[in-house]
């Protein structure tokens, strides 16, 4: 089957960037099917960093074709920005991006909205959201009163549309500007931006389901990570939308019979950023050893990740919830030189022990790692390219999660640019 889904295991940030920039290079498209600018993708080729937010990491490979598809919401201000930063590098988007004239947009009220629920004092939980609008943007489209590219592009249903928004928010608007204001910044830039989008839009389900037809290769690249999914993640520490395989579907208007391989990434250990539990994070000099030699601070807001070991129930529900068949283990560099390694096998909680992740929020907050040590291992050279040439020790935390987790690993990563990866099989990816 020509697609596969590349996803994060984990809270998000395994090096989906580094992956899709790599192995898209056997693909034709590369689609962004959920999550918006909350996404921070890094890729690192050629001494040069791009950290892409909105815009599949694809761009960056000549000639392939890049969607966003229904199921992202996007801030029409934050993706023409992000046009023009690759412009001004030389990365050409002009016809091979596509929007889906279906995505949901983001406006300045949404950001205020997300703001002022993290800042509220009133009993809400705060998430440690990246604070870019994606809540309250996917929440107006569920409540029926979003706004989707199609609707912008049309003056009056916009305008329409703007209006009935400018007064349900009206409430939140006030508390920072006027509703004055704020309607005059959305109209002059939608003024601005309309002739921009008009290049990109389209119905992006007829163009994927027609590739499909053609047999071309399609690369479906999630934002954020399983255990952030509003479903099967650490519920209400979530993001808003479903980066599982499963939203692969709604989120870019094909059928799950063409849905083909799902590929998971996961990091050698565990990081997350912003609040919820995380029951393997090291709040100790080896979680601070872990986030400088991982430069574990995140590329949407600057924020240090929270560290720890390598947690076996997180990636075994992602395995199970998106139907993994492949694995790829990024940063395995970053635990070189620690002299003992942990890994968690499952939880305990009241007594009982939890191979799988469990449901309950108690059992999720209160409960207690059950850890395996295994031996470290020294520095991992980055030139290393054949898994035989890795530390005896490496190679055996490797097989050790292999087998733990019950899958193999295709690819090794143990830098950020794209040479810097083992292939351990021979087996395609689609
Ligand atoms: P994404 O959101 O999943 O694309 O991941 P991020 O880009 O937010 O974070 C991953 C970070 O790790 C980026 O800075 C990458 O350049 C870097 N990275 C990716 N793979 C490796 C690796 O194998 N080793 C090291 N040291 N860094 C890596
Ligand atoms: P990538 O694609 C890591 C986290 C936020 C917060 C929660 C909700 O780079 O892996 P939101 O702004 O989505 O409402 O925030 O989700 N979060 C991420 N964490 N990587 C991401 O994306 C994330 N996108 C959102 O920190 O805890
Ligand atoms: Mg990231």
């Amino acid at each position: 089957m020509p697609s596969v889904v590349v996803l994060g295991t984990q809270w998000g940030d395994e090096g989906k960037g580094k992956i899709v920039h790599l192995l898209g290079k056997q693909a034709d498209y590369i689609v962004r099917y959920q999550g918006g600018p909350n996404a921070g993708h890094t890729v690192v080729f050629d001494d040069k960093k791009f950290v892409l937010h909105l815009i599949p990491a694809g761009i960056l490979i000549p000639k392939k074709i890049c969607v966003i598809a229904n199921g992202v919401v996007v801030d029409p201000l934050s993706i023409y920005e992000e046009i023009k930063l690759l412009e001004k590098r030389d990365i050409s988007v002009k016809g091979r991006l596509f929007i889906s004239e279906l995505a949901h947009l983001i406006f300045p009220y949404h950001k205020i909205m997300d703001i002022a629920r993290e800042e509220s004092k009133a009993g809400e939980t705060k998430i440690g959201t990246t604070r870019k609008g994606i809540g309250p943007t996917y929440a107006d489209k569920v409540e029926r009163v979003g706004i989707r590219l199609v609707d912008y592009l049309e003056p009056e249903t916009f305008s329409k549309l703007l209006e009935q928004n400018l007064l349900l928010k009206k409430h939140f608007i006030e508390k920072v500007s006027t509703v004055d204001k704020v309607r005059k910044e959305i109209l002059d830039q939608a003024k601005f931006l309309r002739p921009f989008f008009k290049k990109f839009a389209c119905d992006t389900s007829a163009l994927l389901n027609k590739a499909l037809d053609q047999k071309k290769k399609v690369m479906f690249e999630s934002a954020q990570g399983t255990l952030l999914d509003i479903d099967f993640g650490t519920y209400p520490f979530v993001t808003s939308s479903n980066p599982i395989a499963g939203s692969v579907g709604s989120g870019c208007g094909i059928g799950p019979s063409r849905i083909g391989s799902v590929l998971g990434i996961a990091k050698a250990y565990t990081t997350r950023v912003g609040e919820g539990p995380m029951p393997t994070e090291l709040k100790d000099s080896v979680g601070e050893r872990l986030r400088a030699a991982g430069q574990e601070f995140g590329a949407t807001t600057g924020r240090p990740r929270r560290c720890g070991w390598f947690d076996a129930p997180v990636v075994r529900r992602s395995i199970l919830v998106n139907g993994i068949k492949d694995l790829v283990l990024t940063k395995i560099d970053v635990l070189g030189g620690i002299e003992k390694i942990k890994v968690c096998v499952a939880y305990k909680y009241r007594g009982k022990t939890y191979k799988e992740f469990p449901n309950s929020r108690a059992a999720i907050n209160e409960c207690v790692p059950v850890y395996e040590t295994v031996p470290g291992f020294g520095p991992i050279s980055q030139d290393i390219r054949n898994f035989k040439d890795l530390p005896v020790n490496a190679k055996k935390y490797v097989q050790y999660l292999e087998k733990i987790l019950g899958l193999k690993f295709t690819l090794v990563s143990l830098g950020k640019s794209r040479d810097e990866t083992i292939s351990t099989s021979t087996k395609s990816i689609w």
